[in-house]
């Protein structure tokens, strides 16, 4: 079995999906890594997990074009003046009003890949990091499968602030956040980013073809290698959606090694 059959079992196992090995052939030992850490994965594939659901993946927003905010301030901004800068960002009134906290980013300040999501949840919210819930464990798995356990990526969200009720980001919102988003992708320099799911890949395309024509290619952000997957947590709702992002991340992981000198 090669490294690559090692992997794809593992990610199927830890994303719920049962993996067939023929009567008297042992399933042989993963390379002495240690099993993905999934407490209760069956569980965690059945559960609906509502409060970081996005909305339907097929439906697109509309973007204005062009509509990003122009902040030449934050585009040079080193690390602690951009988190702090955030962190007291009053540019969405309706977010400000709603939110427990911004929340930032978070990971490798220098890491080779960068995760890029739609926005915080109410779990995301209070804890202040991108990624915590439910739908956050299973990205951490999908990572973990390419070999890139959480603390070797750099994870962030198109918006820094959790929308009411986890509706979509409005453009006018991803529009002010996007500086705060260029500047993290500047000073981080990623060589791809993995933007996880519809709302995320149309803001940072500037599109609003459906998801399922964006992945299976490459596509650029700020001159970085981009490519798109289904959110997880869409992927908690429709698990048979998990082989298609397996192979996004494969994707992933050639362009990654093929941008690595
Ligand atoms: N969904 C996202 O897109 N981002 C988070 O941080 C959490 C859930």
């Amino acid at each position: 079995m090669t490294a690559m059959d090692l992997r794809k079992r593992r990610y199927l196992e830890a994303m719920g999906i049962q993996v067939w090995v023929p009567r008297g052939i042992a399933a042989p030992a993963l390379e002495n890594e240690s099993p993905p850490a999934v407490e209760h994965p069956p569980v965690f594939v059945e559960e609906a997990h509502t409060a970081l659901i996005p909305a339907a993946e097929p439906a697109p927003p509309v973007l204005a074009p062009g509509a990003e905010l122009n902040d030449p301030q934050v585009a040079t901004m080193d690390w602690d003046t951009l988190t702090a800068r955030v962190a007291k960002c009053t540019r969405c009134p309706e977010l400000v009003a709603n939110r427990t906290q911004t929340v930032f980013g978070v990971g490798d300040r220098s890491a080779p890949l960068m995760v890029i999501g739609e926005a915080p949840g109410q779990e995301e919210d209070k804890q202040g990091e991108p990624f915590v819930g439910r739908a956050g464990q299973l990205l951490n798995e999908m990572l973990r499968a390419i070999g890139f356990p959480r603390e070797r990526v750099y994870i962030a969200n198109v918006l820094k602030s959790r929308p009411p009720n986890n509706r979509d980001p409005k453009p006018e919102e991803a529009a002010r956040c996007e500086p705060y988003l260029k500047r993290q992708v500047a000073l981080i320099k990623p060589r791809l980013i993995l933007s996880v799911g519809r709302v995320s890949a149309q803001n940072l395309l500037k599109t609003d073809t459906p998801i399922g024509k964006l992945r299976g290619q490459v596509h650029s952000y700020q001159g970085i290698p981009l490519v798109v997957t289904y959110h997880p947590a869409y992927l908690l709702r429709s698990p048979q959606e998990k082989r298609k992002a397996w192979d996004d991340l494969k994707l992933a992981l050639r362009t990654l090694r093929e941008a690595t000198p």
